[in-house]
């Protein structure tokens, strides 16, 4: 995967999943290694992140790297009405790598394709969140011991969660049964559905948190994304629907593991913290390792 830019999930296929969580466990149990030394990453984030680009950031320094970049395009000469294109043809003429974070679909594979070093999408607008599915397969290998067969519940905004859009597809590769509970306006969208009918995947969709979570082995929490809607009322009719609250766990089943990419607003009850099963911080810790694993992979430094 040298020089090989991360837009979407599918650039890295079964093999390069796994390759990365194999990776990311070295990291955790290595995470000192000076291997970005002389190295400069680029961090464009174009759109607001605590998890993303923090666990990027104490990543790149665990490794020994520099960092350039801005945390908000009005900063930049964005502001000024300088292009996407001309951003990433300059930047990359400044760094090795370059992460970047940004509102419009589609804006990883342009710069991809503009950029003279590789990019790794951290984010583009509703569409592929594909380092956060890394960190979430990674947090699900730990937390199951396999990645095949699971029971997996995607819970919340389907439609505009682009971290649902990339776990999917990861997920496919390992014969998952899915269970979507969403709002009928914020269901996972056609697309992905064709997607898992080409590959013989079952899914089934539901409209409300039933007892079904009883056969759970991950139920994965979304945000409604708030940015993302163009009618206002729109999101207050659809956010807040889904709470989900430590007495609806008690009869799950033991392997069961809450994960969120986070951030949480409403939708799991601050209760569910406590519990066992809750597993989103330290979920979130696992994108340092991943991110590690994906930045050394890229620039082939192992
Ligand atoms: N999960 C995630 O992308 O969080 P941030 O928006 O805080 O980076």
């Amino acid at each position: 995967m040298k020089n090989k830019s991360l837009v979407s999930i599918e650039d890295y296929g079964k093999e390069g999943i796994l390759k990365i969580l194999e990776l990311a466990e070295y990291f955790e149990k290595n995470p000192n290694q000076k291997i970005l030394e002389g190295k400069v990453i680029a961090s464009l984030f174009f759109e607001p992140s605590t998890r993303t680009r923090l666990s990027f950031e104490s990543a790149i320094h665990k490794l020994g790297g520099s960092i350039v970049g801005f945390t908000d395009a009005s900063s930049s000469s964005v502001s000024k009405g300088e292009s996407l294109k001309d951003t990433i043809k300059t930047v990359s003429k400044y760094s090795d790598l370059i992460v970047m974070r940004h509102p419009l679909e589609g804006s990883a594979k342009f710069a991809s394709e503009v950029s003279e070093v590789p990019i790794i999408n951290a984010g583009d607008g509703a569409n592929q969140h594909p380092t956060q599915t890394l960190l979430d397969m990674y947090s699900i290998k730990k937390t199951q011991g396999k990645l095949d067969d699971l029971n997996v519940f995607l819970v919340g905004d389907l439609k505009y969660g682009r971290t649902v859009h990339s776990l999917l597809m990861a997920l496919s590769n390992f014969n998952p049964v899915f269970n979507f509970i969403s709002h009928p306006k914020l269901q996972i969208p056609t697309e992905y559905k064709l997607f898992l009918d080409n590959l013989g995947i079952k899914y089934y969709e539901h409209t409300e948190f039933t007892d079904i979570i009883s056969k759970a082995d991950i139920i994965y929490m979304t945000r409604v994304q708030r940015e993302r809607f163009s009618d206002p009322m729109e999101y207050e009719k659809t956010k807040n629907i889904y709470v989900l609250k430590n007495e609806m766990l008690e009869n799950t089943k033991d392997n069961l593991r809450i994960l969120h990419p986070l951030p949480r607003v409403n939708e799991i009850n601050e209760d569910v913290d406590e519990n066992p099963k809750a597993y989103y911080f330290t979920q979130a810790l696992n994108g340092v390792f991943t991110r590690q694993a994906i930045i050394a992979s890229t620039l082939g430094l192992i």
